[in-house]
């Protein structure tokens, strides 16, 4: 029942088959977030990071002409990063069981030793990958700020409340490519080794990386915004926001990595960078209703800003983490052949 499926040489109907479930997934277990479009949807599964391959797997319904599950795996050196949605119809049927069986064994082929998943919590993504003997790693807390509710003549006070000596600058697509070596040791100065997340979205903190994340999210068409700061008496960058909104989901925007510089902390640069961002998705992206963001712990330092801002806490997204061989051995031979 489990077929592998290559989104690149898949017919339009299948592509849009796919984006269907995934939409049915959203209404059952986050029917605040925005749904999906089928436009780019392809792109958006394919391209892929130079040296990562993305493998996918489809189950058709046997009695409509509908897919009833679909999953997918970004195979990276030392962990194949998973996602899978089943119809709400078709659920506790061992649908998605069988789907992560066939992403365990492609990544045994592989000689990828672990998976690595985000399930978003009070969905049954939870007592799933719990349930298949996933070990819980890192738990995040999602924030959404629902752009109507933003007071945007305080946001201009707060865009303009930076300390002199520090200019603020906004680029559409990326920054530039003279301060691609800059912009990189920014990202490095707060590199987040050992505080025990899985690395699912890795950052670029080399400027060859960077290029080839730029590029790539431009062709899975995703519009990148940067906002960031420069120290103009040394000519570095001081802090810089980044925002991406898929145009497959033009009503949401994901905010990826925001960071201050430790040396220049404390002057106002994260609260202008944010409230200047903000301005210019407004303009930018006319459909965008909230932008999302996710924080680890109480104590990470933008958790107040954005709280000013007006983002509010949602849910909790958890990543959970297996070894290849004992999702092998859990699922095994014999569930292999009943599915
Ligand atoms: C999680 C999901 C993939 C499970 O698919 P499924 O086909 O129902 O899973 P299976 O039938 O293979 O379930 C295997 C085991 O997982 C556990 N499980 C699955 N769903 C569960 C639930 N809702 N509650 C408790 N346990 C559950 C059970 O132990 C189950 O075995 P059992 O049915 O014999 O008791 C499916 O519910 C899904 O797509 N959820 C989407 C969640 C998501 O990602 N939402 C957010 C993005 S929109």
């Amino acid at each position: 029942m489990v077929h592998e499926w290559d989104p690149s040489m898949a017919p339009d109907a299948e592509v849009e088959a796919v984006v269907d479930l995934i939409n049915a997934t959203i209404r059952a277990d986050l029917p605040a977030d925005p749904t999906w479009d089928p436009v780019g949807y392809r792109e958006y599964l394919t391209c892929t990071m130079p040296g990562e391959r993305r493998a996918c797997w489809i189950v058709a319904d046997p009695n409509a002409d509908r897919v009833l599950g679909v999953a997918s795996m970004l195979l990276m050196d030392d962990i194949g990063v998973f996602e899978l949605m089943v119809h709400p119809d078709g659920r506790r049927g061992g649908v998605g069981s069988a789907l992560l069986l066939a992403a365990a064994r492609r990544a045994a082929d592989e000689g990828i030793p672990s998976l690595g998943v985000e399930a978003v919590g009070d969905t049954p993504a939870v007592p799933f990958y719990e349930a298949n003997g996933f070990r819980w790693a890192y738990c995040e807390m999602r924030n959404v700020l629902d752009l109507s509710t933003v007071d945007w003549f305080r946001l201009g006070e707060m865009a303009r409340g930076i300390s002199s000596g520090y200019r603020v600058e906004y680029y559409r697509g990326g920054p530039p490519e003279s301060l691609y070596p800059a912009y990189a040791r920014a990202k490095e100065s707060v590199r987040d080794d050992g505080d025990g997340d899985l690395d699912l979205r890795p950052s670029s903190y080399e400027p060859e990386r960077l290029r080839a994340s730029l590029a790539t999210l431009a062709a899975r068409g995703l519009a990148v915004y940067i906002v960031l700061a420069r120290h103009e008496p040394t000519d570095t960058v001081a802090g810089l926001t980044e925002v991406v909104v898929p145009r497959q989901r033009p009503g949401r925007a994901d905010q990826y990595d925001t960071i201050v510089v430790p040396e220049h902390r404390g002057y106002g640069i994260g609260r202008a960078m944010k409230a200047r961002m903000l301005f210019e998705l407004r303009s930018a992206e006319p459909r965008l209703q909230d932008v999302q963001t996710w924080h680890a712990t109480e104590k990470e330092p933008m958790l107040k800003v954005n709280a000013e801002l007006g983002f509010l806490p949602d849910r909790e997204w958890r990543e959970y983490e297996a070894d290849v061989p004992d999702l092998l051995k859990r699922l095994g031979p014999t569930a292999a052949r009943s599915r």
